[in-house]
């Protein structure tokens, strides 16, 4: 610590850490370890689970992997049935969390907002509000735990239910035989999904499921590391989630492709945006330096879901503007490799789904929910807390002030 001398005498803090380095962002900062996700920047590979997202979008259920994320490993046919119909069990919405959606639609709330205030109560009428503390040398019970597998049921309802009070619709009660993707859209549209669109928004919901220490992620597993619960921990997820520069930018990807209409005005758009120094939505990744292996898995089930009409026309639209925006930003961006991300083809394929735009980060929390509730039971199990230095920079004053005389 330096001293500063002379009257109303400063003293100047520089705090000596030992070996700690100060890391804004903690962009090289390793922070846990995790047998939950692997995300290959360099190679564009992202493994949930121990496979690659391209295997599970193919063949699993969403609720095999929660199961995965939850249990290290695939279920057993009987398995998968007892974890399907505990999950369906929650799927009702406990009658205050009805009435706080009821409130929030009153109040014109943003439904990302909407869904952090739902999400708090989601704890109502479990026996075990504390799913984190009895899950603690308890994990093999996991995905019969009530707070985990209540969460994940209501959380998809609450979006679906605020999907329909936002527009001044009643609320649909979940169909116990449909599947977590279904029965998501039967709750948001009143009738059962073509089997088409339920495993289109499964595949989206698979997709987003897991992504390394994102930063909902680290802040569900800083509240998980406290000793909090679970219920919390997803709380706090949500209001990181809500942030533009996470879960909140879907949208604008989407409205740039309307923006420019038709194929043949792409390059002068782009080009135009750029000279602005603007930047093109659903391009560019902090850690992918290759193209997001998101982005592919998506956009075929954006091509299947939108194989006619207008739907076609916007599809095929959509990749004529990728394409001439990865040329644009290759010639004026060079050396930044700049690929397509998720967000494009998200946004494509909720949009193809009939999902308002603002329904869209919701929906990716649906999809997390099980990544964050993994994490959680991850971090818990370290039982050691998250707790980072800061370098003070300010100052300390060797003089007060009386009130008086500020
Ligand atoms: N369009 C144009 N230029 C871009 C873009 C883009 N989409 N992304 C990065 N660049 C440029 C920057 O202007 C910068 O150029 P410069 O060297 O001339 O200053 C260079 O590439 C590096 O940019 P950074 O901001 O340092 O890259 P960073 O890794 O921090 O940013 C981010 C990643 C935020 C995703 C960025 O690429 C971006 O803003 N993309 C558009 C928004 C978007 O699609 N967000 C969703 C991301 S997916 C997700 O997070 C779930």
């Amino acid at each position: 610590m330096q001293r500063l001398h002379g009257p109303g005498a400063l003293r100047l803090v520089k705090e000596n850490f030992g070996m700690a380095s100060f890391d804004p962002g903690l962009a090289d900062v390793v922070a846990a370890e995790t047998r939950l996700s692997h995300v290959d920047g360099a190679a564009g590979e992202l493994i949930i689970g121990g496979y690659r997202l391209e295997q599970l979008a193919a063949e699993a259920t969403y609720e095999e992997v929660a199961y995965l994320l939850w249990h290290g490993r695939l279920p057993t046919a009987e398995e998968l049935a007892r974890f399907q119909e505990a999950a369906a069990h929650y799927r009702a919405l406990p009658p205050l969390t009805g009435e706080v959606l009821r409130q929030a639609a009153e109040n014109r709330s943003a439904p990302i907002d909407a869904l952090r205030m739902a999400a708090a109560t989601f704890d109502l009428g479990l026996e075990a509000a504390d799913g984190l503390a009895r899950a603690n040398g308890n994990n093999g019970n996991l995905a019969e735990n009530g707070a985990a597998p209540a969460i994940l049921a209501r959380m998809a309802s609450a979006v679906a239910t605020y999907g329909r009070l936002q527009v001044g619709l009643s609320p649909v009660a979940p169909d116990a035989n449909l599947g977590h993707a279904a029965n998501l859209l039967y709750m948001l549209e009143g009738v059962a999904p073509e089997p088409k669109r339920a495993r289109a928004l499964e595949i989206y919901l698979i997709t987003v499921s897991e992504h390394g220490l994102n930063a909902s992620t680290f802040a569900a597993r800083v509240i998980a590391a406290t000793g909090s619960d679970l219920v919390s921990a997803i709380t706090g997820a949500l209001g990181a989630l809500k942030g533009p520069l996470h879960g909140g930018a879907p949208g604008p990807a989407l409205d740039m492709v309307f923006e420019i209409g038709e194929a043949s005005r792409a390059e002068e758009v782009l080009r135009a945006k750029l000279a602005q120094g603007e930047r093109l939505m659903g391009f560019g990744h902090r850690v992918y330096k290759v193209r997001d292996p998101r982005a592919d898995v998506l956009a075929a089930a954006a091509e299947q879901l939108l194989a006619h009409g207008e739907g076609k026309a916007l599809y095929d639209l959509a990749k004529a503007v990728e394409a001439t925006a990865l040329r644009v930003l290759a010639e004026v961006k060079p050396g930044r490799k700049l690929d397509t991300n998720v967000e494009y083809f998200t946004a494509l394929l909720l949009h193809g789904l009939g999902l308002n735009t603002d329904m869209f980060t919701p929906v990716f929390a649906a999809g997390r929910t099980v990544g964050w509730i993994a994490h959680c039971y991850e971090q818990a199990a370290t039982g050691r807390i998250i707790r980072p230095q800061a370098r003070y920079v300010g100052e300390v004053l060797d003089a007060w002030t009386p009130r008086a005389a500020r």
